[in-house]
């Protein structure tokens, strides 16, 4: 029996600023150590977030949520939600201390095992905290993967990842761009209108309403390799949403290998976040309000 108590690890304020903090331990999540205050944070975000995401969310993603069997009423058991996971798609969850080194997380992605952070933020970071939680890890990113296209998608995706680690840091960057503009913070077409289901944004009650009513941020069509040239923000909401038709059209140009095209972006300049091209399938473009001019990544 393992009773090492998991820890809680986050971002440390260090001489080089406020720097993210690594872990590769896996965790049993230990479920009978939360408070009373750590249920009722999940209870009102949990509430918080699907009143608003009702007629926002993709209806993929809400199916699939309710499908889960997740509710506000206390933090759901790992063991619970596995059950029902491994017999939709054969993935299951495992508990984590904080963020992990990305060979490390593409591994778990590819053989199907997705990483969820075992604590919860506190009360008064409802709104914002600086790296994923389990709020963000479980009612952002696990119901999709209830859902079978999408599910392979999440595996083909870290299978690439450890491919494109063993090529080198700048094929790295191309790939996390896609992740970043897709799972995290993807907006899909539906009949009636435009979607969310990026986990980034599901999880923020900000962003949820920001990345389809306002009028400062770009929407654009999805386009491969206009994402993987495309930087990002990392502190504020994102300046340009790239919409997908379907889990299908991902799946299908996320398909051919990416080296061909590793190689050809290496020798490309990169855009800014809020760039719009002649070439894009522009939904709306942004009026750029608010917008910082510094700190792309
Ligand atoms: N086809 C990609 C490759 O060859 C793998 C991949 C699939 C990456 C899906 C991201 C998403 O690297
Ligand atoms: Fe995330």
């Amino acid at each position: 029996m393992n009773s090492q108590q998991p820890r809680h690890v986050e971002h440390q304020q260090t001489d080089k600023g406020y720097v993210p903090v690594y872990t590769t331990t896996v965790v049993a999540q230990p479920w009978a150590d939360y408070t009373a205050t750590d249920h009722d944070v999940w209870r009102q975000l949990y509430e918080r977030q699907r009143a608003l995401l009702v007629g926002r969310a993709s209806d993929e993603f809400l199916v699939a949520q309710d499908a889960m069997g997740m509710t506000p009423d206390a933090i759901p058991k790992f063991d619970d939600l596995n059950e029902v996971l491994r017999a939709a798609t054969g993935w299951e969850l495992v508990g984590v201390e904080g963020l992990l080194p990305e060979l490390t997380f593409f591994e778990h992605l590819a053989n199907r095992r997705f990483p969820v952070t075992w604590w919860i933020r506190k009360p008064e970071q409802l709104d914002y905290l600086a790296e994923p939680d389990l709020f963000h890890d479980l009612f952002g990113h696990v119901p999709l993967l209830m859902n079978p296209v999408f599910a392979d998608y999440m595996q083909a995706y870290g299978r690439g990842g450890v491919k494109a680690h063993g090529i080198g840091p700048e094929a790295l960057v191309n790939l996390t761009r896609l992740y970043w503009y897709t799972v995290e913070f993807g907006l899909i077409q539906q009949n009636d209108g435009l979607r969310i289901y990026g986990s980034g944004i599901v999880s923020s009650k900000g962003e949820s309403i920001y990345c389809l009513d306002s009028d400062a941020p770009n929407r654009i069509g999805f386009d491969l390799e206009r994402i993987m040239r495309t930087r990002y923000r990392i502190d504020t909401y994102q300046k340009t949403y790239f919409v997908i038709d379907s889990f299908e059209q991902l799946m299908q140009a996320t398909g051919p290998d990416f080296r061909p095209l590793y190689e050809r972006l290496a020798s490309q300049d990169s855009y800014a976040a809020g760039d719009v091209l002649d070439s894009d399938q522009v939904f709306h473009r942004g009026s750029g309000e608010g917008w910082s001019s510094d700190g792309d990544v």
